[in-house]
């Protein structure tokens, strides 16, 4: 609800609440945005400068209130008074909008340019603010209890205005705050830095064209005291996927000054008279409760107000993917044959990845180039599609379509259509980007993707793109535009086609593919430890849904780590599970352990991919009321493990559950030359019998199954005991390093009722 009282806007959210005022400077003041409050208590948010500090530049010669540097305000201008940060630069000329109207609207105000923005039920608040020349309106829109802002600026006068910076949203929060981002490089994706907010200023910044796995556009400002379940936690990300900025910094007054926006490095737009230039949508979320509290919030806004409507919770297909399992070498039978064990494992989706069009033997060629490579595919796309489709499964296919390779068709008749510069070409992974500013560009790649989709009877879209961009600034932003007026073409009139996002992995995690896709691979890195690290630091700001998660072998191409398969699964389950390696090496008995996982996951499918998200101490949990999943991971192994005891959140404390383990085999060559402890023979660990044994025999790994109440399982249940070097037995956890388990834990009504 939006409200306006007594000078006083109040947006109050389920759980939130922000007030903003006009002052008598008629600058846009923050009084508050965190807890939810009411719009009558303005007068307790109301901060008072006193008889001021030193130095200070007031508005009002002798009122030492009127000092804008130490107002809390959620805009502010440049060079007139306020030495903070400013969201605005116009090149050298001072900015200071001053309050003209408001309007309180149902819904959200579309954005008059290609940049995608949260849909959904929403109330929007519109301040317009005024400088000679210039209009400005601020947009606070507010969707349950996340709060969107962004910004228009109108020149409606007669002199052209050079805009070098403009932020989404700014923000003058009070009170002592830790910023987490989340930052790496390809196979290093979202690693978790947290810096306690200082008066130096803490940039969150991309500049490589895109939001980048360098800085995801995400961050977190939390008090020092938060812990996953308690404490003021604020979350923030953007919409928008190319060159982002946010910072942060505290005054001496204690304001922490939050910005977002596009990153002004380079960014140089000439606004003529009656342009308008608009900012991508800044969302924020805060909670109380904690890291935990704040994601949740975060989750819901992106499942309900983000991703397509069609695809808001709706169940994603099981896929095989055939990159990691055959790069660029496969054959229209080899595909085939794949297809065909990947549907007796269970998968619905069959997704031919890179290599299948022009010259694409290798990365150095064919980028650009539409036509299906009949040596590879004599049947074409469609034929293959038939086959796969006649097995029961969808059909999915891999586009670069931003992309150029010179060794081309494409290129070779227009070199023009390359995004260059003055200056020699700058290749990466052999390539370069297309010039999306131009309307030609983008109504090739709209009408040859589109065409192919149509014909092919495509379903699924992994859509890559593999390389940063030279572009500066403007023409990045420019850039920008030009992607999403192509995928709102493609994907808008196909709704039912699952575009699944990527580059290079995790390189574009951001809200503005999210609006056109409902997930995004997260990593090239699928080695399942990696994979806790990323996929637990995207949940901070990500719901599971958006994360593409697969299975691949082991020892795994980037680590070299040899994982349990049982581990690999456990991990891909909390997000959109694939399989993603060649299926024709796989053991019987490894095809039999994924057939079960892929089964298992199918069965819980909802609770994994839409259930609540928890982080827990060695794991994840999800929820949705009936049925929680929580998986445990381990490291390195100690001997002589202690009791352990699993503690479960969020469940209902009067009801009674079922709790079982997801049973898991265990593998007679894991214990080499100790095999005595499961057999009275010596063999030797690397004779002819223990291995053919272990490509056969399996044993089963201890599972508990009780029944308990909902406190208790809080409380903490006793959890069988581990291996300790003295034999295996079937009631023990004979885990082993990366090892892992998945408990199920499940109402039980009839014991309810005892
Ligand atoms: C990128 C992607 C991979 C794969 C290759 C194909 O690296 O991240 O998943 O699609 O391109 O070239």
């Amino acid at each position: 609800m939006i409200e306006y009282k007594d000078g006083v806007f109040g947006l109050h959210g389920e759980e939130i609440s922000c007030l903003l005022r006009v002052n008598a400077y008629g600058l846009l003041e923050l009084l508050h945005f965190g807890e939810k409050v009411r719009t009558e208590d303005a007068e307790a948010f109301t901060l008072r400068q006193g008889i001021g500090w030193g130095e200070a530049v007031l508005l009002q010669e002798g009122n030492t209130e009127s000092c804008p540097d130490a107002m809390a305000l959620a805009w502010s201008g440049a060079g007139r008074g306020d030495y903070r940060e400013s969201p605005l630069e116009l090149g050298g000329i001072p900015t200071d909008f001053r309050y003209e109207s408001h309007e309180i609207l149902t819904g959200v105000v579309p954005m008059e340019s290609t940049l995608p923005q949260a849909q959904g039920e929403a109330e929007t608040l519109r301040v317009t603010m005024t400088q000679a020349g210039l209009t400005l309106e601020l947009y606070f829109t507010l969707f349950d209890d996340v709060l969107s802002r962004r910004a228009v600026l109108k020149n409606v006068g007669e002199t052209p205005v050079t805009v070098t910076k403009m932020m989404s949203s700014l923000m003058d929060l009070y009170g002592e705050y830790e910023m987490s981002t989340f930052d790496g490089g390809w196979i290093a994706e979202v690693r978790k830095h947290t810096l306690p907010v200082s008066e130096s200023r803490i940039v969150n910044e991309s500049t490589t064209g895109f939001s980048s796995h360098r800085h995801n556009p995400g961050f977190l400002l939390s008090e020092p005291e938060a812990t996953e379940d308690s404490g003021r936690v604020y979350g923030f990300n953007i919409i928008y996927s190319g060159d982002h900025y946010a910072a942060a910094q505290r005054s001496l007054q204690g304001l922490t000054r939050v910005v977002q926006g596009i990153s002004p490095a380079n960014f140089c737009k000439v606004l003529n008279s009656g342009e308008t230039l608009e900012t991508p949508e800044a969302v924020m979320a805060f909670s109380t409760d904690g890291f935990h509290g704040m994601s949740r919030k975060m989750h819901k806004f992106i499942n309900i107000h983000v991703i397509p409507a069609y695809w808001q919770g709706r169940e994603r297909p099981v896929l095989f993917n055939s990159w990691e399992g055959c790069m660029f070498d496969f054959n229209h039978n080899r595909l085939l044959r794949l297809a065909k064990d990947a549907k007796d494992l269970g998968c619905e989706l069959f997704v031919l990845d890179d290599g299948w069009f022009g010259e694409r033997n290798d990365d150095t060629a064919g980028l650009g180039d539409y036509t299906v490579n009949r040596k590879k595919l004599p049947h074409g796309l469609e034929g293959l599609a038939k086959k796969v489709r006649a097995m029961g499964m969808q059909f999915g296919l891999w586009f670069e379509p931003e992309a150029v390779n010179i060794n081309s068709e494409l290129y070779r008749k227009h070199p023009d259509w390359a995004l260059t510069d003055e200056f020699a070409p700058l290749l990466s992974r052999h390539e370069l980007l297309l010039d999306l500013r131009k309307e030609e560009v983008r109504d090739y790649i709209v009408w040859n993707v589109g065409k192919l989709l149509d014909e092919a009877g495509i379903t699924y879209v992994k859509w890559d793109m593999n390389r940063h961009s030279t572009a500066l600034g403007t023409k990045a932003h420019d850039y920008i535009l030009g992607l999403y007026d192509v995928l709102g073409r493609i994907f808008h009139p196909r709704p039912h086609v699952l575009l699944e996002s990527c580059s290079s992995g995790g390189n574009r995690f951001d809200l503005g593919m999210l609006c056109y896709g409902p997930q995004i691979w997260c990593s090239d890195n699928t080695d399942p430890i990696e994979r806790q690290v990323i996929q637990e630091n995207l949940s901070y700001l990500y719901p599971q849904s958006t994360f593409g998660a697969h299975v691949s072998a082991a020892p795994h191409a980037q680590t070299l780590r040899n994982t349990p398969l049982c581990t690999r699964g456990n991990v891909s389950f909390f997000g959109c599970l694939g399989y993603e390696l060649d299926l024709g090496q796989l053991l019987k008995l490894e095809k039999e352990e994924i057939r079960g996982q892929v089964a298992f996951y199918k069965q819980y499918r909802r609770v994994f991919q839409f259930g609540e998200f928890r982080r827990l101490k060695n794991g994840w949990q999800v929820s949705n009321g009936e049925t929680a999943l929580a998986a445990v991971f381990r490291g390195l192994l100690h001997a002589a493990p202690g009791y352990e005891v699993l503690r479960l959140k969020g469940l209902d404390r009067e009801k009674c559950y079922h709790f079982s383990t997801f049973a898991r085999k265990l593998r007679i060559g894991q214990f080499g030359s100790l095999v005595k402890h499961v057999a009275p023979v010596n063999l030797n660990p690397n004779g002819l019998i223990l291995r053919a044994a272990d490509r056969h025999i399996t044993m089963p790994d201890g599972a508990q199954e009780c029944r308990a109440g909902g406190a208790a399982l809080m409380a903490g249940i006793r959890l069988l005991p581990l291996f300790r070097g003295t034999g295996y037995d079937e009631n023990q956890r004979t885990l082993t390093d990366f090892g892992s388990e998945l408990f199920i834990i499940e109402e039980d009504k009839s014991c309810e009722n005892n």
